[in-house]
């Protein structure tokens, strides 16, 4: 599969099989996350795979509330990644203070990609949730209230392996060469 086939191919899956995921692929996953590029290579994450069967049900009341309710679908997913954003090193702090960048939110963001793509190449779904109840998530996983938890990535056997037309900008509306346009 070509690069742009892969990205073409990763989606956001929102209903799972109920069959399990081998941990030798998870962490084939975690170790496309591992190589992400991060800001003075801080790499400030660390992942909580969850898929305990009674804790990842419990973890996934926790990702969907009367606002968000879409996140029900949680509840399918055999394995669920918990992204939890370590301190950075000294330099990419203060860099991100000087220049009002949280550059761990980028760097903890790649690092999600590359696993959505390695699930994606290993013929499994994933979804980046961002809306959960991170003080819930804390509590349960045992990571301490200081340290954020940004985002949680559903992992699992998608229910329906088609893949979905991709709506996006076009590319004339994203870019424009030697300047900005208007
Ligand atoms: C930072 C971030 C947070 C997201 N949070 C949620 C979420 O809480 N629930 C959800 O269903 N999808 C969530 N998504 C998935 C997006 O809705 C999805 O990526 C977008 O609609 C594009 O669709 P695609 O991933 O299928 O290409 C999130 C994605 C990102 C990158």
């Amino acid at each position: 599969m070509s690069f742009l086939e892969l990205a073409q191919r990763r989606q956001s899956d929102r209903g799972y099989l109920d069959k399990l995921v081998d941990r030798a692929i998870i962490e084939r996953c975690l170790e496309a996350a591992r190589l992400a590029p991060s800001a003075c290579n801080s790499q400030p994450w660390f992942f909580v795979v969850v898929d305990d069967p009674e804790l990842r049900k419990t973890l996934a009341g926790r990702l969907y509330d009367i606002v968000m309710p879409g996140n029900r679908f949680a509840l399918t997913a055999p394995v669920l990644v918990a992204v939890v954003a370590e301190r950075p090193n000294l330099l990419p702090r203060i860099g991100g203070i000087v220049k009002d960048k949280p550059y761990y939110l980028m760097d903890i963001g790649m690092a999600a990609e590359n696993f959505c793509l390695q699930a994606t190449e290993e013929g499994l779904g994933t979804c980046i949730l961002g809306w959960f109840d991170e003080k819930g998530v804390q509590g349960l996983l045992g990571i301490s209230g200081s340290k954020r938890v940004p985002l949680v990535i559903t992992l699992g056997y998608p229910e329906s392996p088609a893949v979905r037309r991709k709506v996006r900008k076009g590319l004339d509306e994203i870019m424009a060469y030697n300047g900005y346009p208007g």
